[in-house]
């Protein structure tokens, strides 16, 4: 293939995942990358050499394996944001069409918090109350939630911000399917990308397992320090039982406990005052 047609799937790649998501994922960022020709050139076939002949070929160290050599970087783009904007991803997420979600749906569920979260909070999916009101978390299990994050000195209005996997409630709160968490993958990943989380809390197995891209089990995954990759960067991530389990099982309250507290022990070692706000507004 040649340079050309290279750059041209390229871009259209890059195109197409911007028109979908509203916005460039971490692939399609950073360093432009021009482009080899796969072609080699041709060269007369010489006669074969002699054996003193070949003590004067190139070394092995300086040809060039065509599958291993990488792009050559010339250039930086710019690295803002390209006028993306949490606003025109929930726009983008307000019209999608992606999945099937969107045929049954209210109202569409972007997420809610602050603009520069300490932390990201995630969930499975709108509920019923939360189709209905188009925020997250605001049913039953979204009041534990609530509780669960003060009591280690967060809030949606001081220091997170509560998205989920997916933004439209699967009929009958069933878990979303894995054609569903991918098609709104680009949504999450693009709020990521704009939010800059210094920490991601995901709130049951439907979260830890789309985001760390495993079928590992909550009970294994749970108050683990975890990365999330995301670009060239890791992003500290625990898991933790969804409230809604919680709520069906009492004695999960206990080790949810211990992970919160595991959880907030690294955000004050990394930022004592963290919740100095939340604090003031109690
Ligand atoms: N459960 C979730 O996972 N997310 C919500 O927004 C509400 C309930």
């Amino acid at each position: 293939m040649t340079s050309d047609e290279k750059e041209t799937i390229y871009n259209l790649l890059k195109l197409s995942s911007s028109w979908v998501y509203g916005y460039k994922s971490p692939k399609f960022q950073g360093d432009s990358i021009a482009f080899d020709d796969d072609v080699i050139e041709f060269v007369e076939p010489k006669p074969a050499p002699s054996s003193d002949a070949m003590a004067t070929e190139v070394p092995q160290s300086e040809a060039i394996d065509i599958e291993s050599a990488p792009p050559k970087v010339t250039g930086q783009q710019p690295s803002d944001n390209g006028g993306i904007t949490i606003e025109s991803i929930c726009s983008k997420i307000s019209t999608c069409r992606n999945c099937v979600l969107s045929n049954t749906r209210t109202n569409t569920v972007p997420g809610e918090g602050v603009q520069h979260p300490y932390v990201m909070v995630i969930g499975e999916g709108p509920g019923e109350d939360e189709d209905k009101t188009g925020r997250p978390f605001v049913g039953k299990a979204g009041q534990l939630l609530d509780k669960m994050l003060a009591a280690i000195g967060l809030s949606r209005t001081t220091n997170c911000y509560i998205a989920n996997i997916v933004k439209c409630r699967p009929p009958m709160n069933r878990t979303p399917m894995p054609d569903e968490a991918n098609a709104c993958a680009g949504y999450l990943q693009a709020q990521i990308h704009i939010l800059k989380p210094k920490f991601i809390l995901a709130m049951g197995r439907t979260a830890a397992q789309n985001l760390l891209k495993t079928n590992t089990g909550i009970n294994t995954l749970r108050g683990n320090w975890l990365e999330l990759q995301f670009g060239n960067e890791k992003i500290p991530l625990m898991a933790t039982f969804h409230p809604s389990a919680l709520l069906r099982d009492e004695r999960l309250k206990a080790p949810a406990w211990q992970d919160l507290k595991k959880f907030r022990e690294k955000l004050l070692a990394e930022k004592p005052d963290y919740a100095e706000v939340f604090y003031t507004q109690q």
